[in-house]
């Protein structure tokens, strides 16, 4: 990897060797750091978000005060449908970003424009560049985007949802109107990923938020293929390692690594051995921390630290991640104490085994 002074994500992506396990965490660039707060209150979310040196000055924040192995570029997974036409409103204190026009009929889905999203979005790739040339090969950066049935489900919810039955109602009523919107967000985010290698990404991850809320039947026709068209876009464009995060699609590891990922992301309901035994060694594996576990006291962090370790075992291509993204309490001291440990005892583990 050329001009990388710290390329253990990358080389564990491709299940190569390690002198120890890459760690990073999913949300790293947010408000449990009170860096983040301080940009925050001079720029709301969007304008953060497209604003690309101030995207980048959050975006490094985790690697200097916590020094996680990688940035994950700062931005979100909902402006793939804005840059299709839909008006997205991130407003404080209001439960989360949402559209206020959700998608409801196959006219709505006619009217979202795939092609031109891509180069809608240039702001991310500016923010990409600009992250990676002051990173200067510290870390490797993470580009990303939503899974179309995750980006779907908001777009027809018109926000988060407890149980989605309009987004499910679609699936179950109207599959043929469903599977259109789903081609549409799989065409616009593959293109979308391909560009953020082409801006600096070294790897990217695909994150299906909501893969568990599907049955398994469903989470086969909706969810994976579309995922599976993004990462052959990815591939044919691009030499980056993609990073699928299915998150709860528990019942389905070996479709999942068939799917041309390079890494599973895991939850923390799993256990990561068991995982390991279920795939071999067809892919690496990324995760799998309790997030609510980093409110413990950083004594139970290292020894939920070590029994993660220790289930993966002495083997290569482990990334050490949370099971979903760090909350906006966790004390930012409880994060450091999470990758210290994580640091210090994989190191431990390699040299016990090899005795
Ligand atoms: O990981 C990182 O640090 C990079 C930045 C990142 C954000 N969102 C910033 C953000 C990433 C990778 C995302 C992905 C994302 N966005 C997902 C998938 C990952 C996951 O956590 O499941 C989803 C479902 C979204 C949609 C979204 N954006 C929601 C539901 C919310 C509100 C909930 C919340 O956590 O506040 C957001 C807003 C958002 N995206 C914030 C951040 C830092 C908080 C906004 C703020 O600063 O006020």
């Amino acid at each position: 990897m050329p001009n990388l002074k710290n390329d253990l994500l990358l080389r564990a992506a491709r299940r190569e060797p390690t002198e120890r396990t890459p760690v990073w965490m999913m949300r790293q660039a947010g408000r449990y750091l009170p860096e983040y707060r301080a940009v925050r209150a001079k720029a709301d979310f969007l304008t953060l978000c497209k604003t690309p040196e101030l995207a980048a000055e959050v975006t490094i924040q985790p690697v200097d005060l916590v020094g996680v192995d990688a940035a994950i570029i700062f931005s979100d997974i909902l402006v793939i449908p804005e840059a299709m036409g839909m008006e997205l409103l991130v407003e404080e204190g209001k439960g989360g970003p949402r559209f206020p026009t959700p998608l409801r009929s196959t006219a709505d889905i006619e009217k979202l424009d795939a092609a031109a999203a891509p180069e809608r979005l240039q702001y991310v790739y500016d923010a990409l560049s600009t992250t990676k040339k002051q990173l200067d090969g510290r870390v490797p950066l993470i580009g990303f985007a939503g899974a179309p049935w995750t980006l779907a489900s908001y777009a027809v919810e018109g926000g988060g949802s407890k149980n989605f039955e309009t987004v499910k109602g679609m699936l179950y009523d109207a599959p043929e109107a469903l599977h259109a919107l789903l081609g549409k967000l799989a065409d616009a985010t593959a293109e979308y990923l391909v560009l953020q290698t082409r801006a600096g990404a070294d790897i990217v991850q695909i994150f299906d938020t909501w893969a568990g809320i599907l049955s398994k039947d469903a989470f086969l026709e909706f969810s994976l293929p579309y995922m599976m068209r993004i990462i052959e876009h990815v591939k044919a464009n691009s030499d980056v390692p993609v990073i699928m995060f299915a998150k709860g699609a528990n019942t389905d590891f070996p479709e999942l690594a068939a799917s041309g990922a390079d890494v599973l992301g895991l939850d923390w309901t799993v256990d990561i051995g068991e995982v390991r035994d279920a795939v071999g060694t067809q892919v690496a594996l990324q995760g799998n921390m309790d997030p609510v576990a980093l409110y413990s006291s950083p004594e139970s962090i290292r020894a939920e630290v070590r029994r993660i370790l220790e289930y993966f075992g002495n083997n290569p291509g482990h990334i050490f991640n949370l099971g979903h993204g760090i909350l906006p309490t966790v004390p930012p001291a409880h994060a450091k104490a999470m990758i210290d440990a994580v640091k210090e005892i994989s190191v431990e583990i390699r040299a016990e085994e090899q005795e």
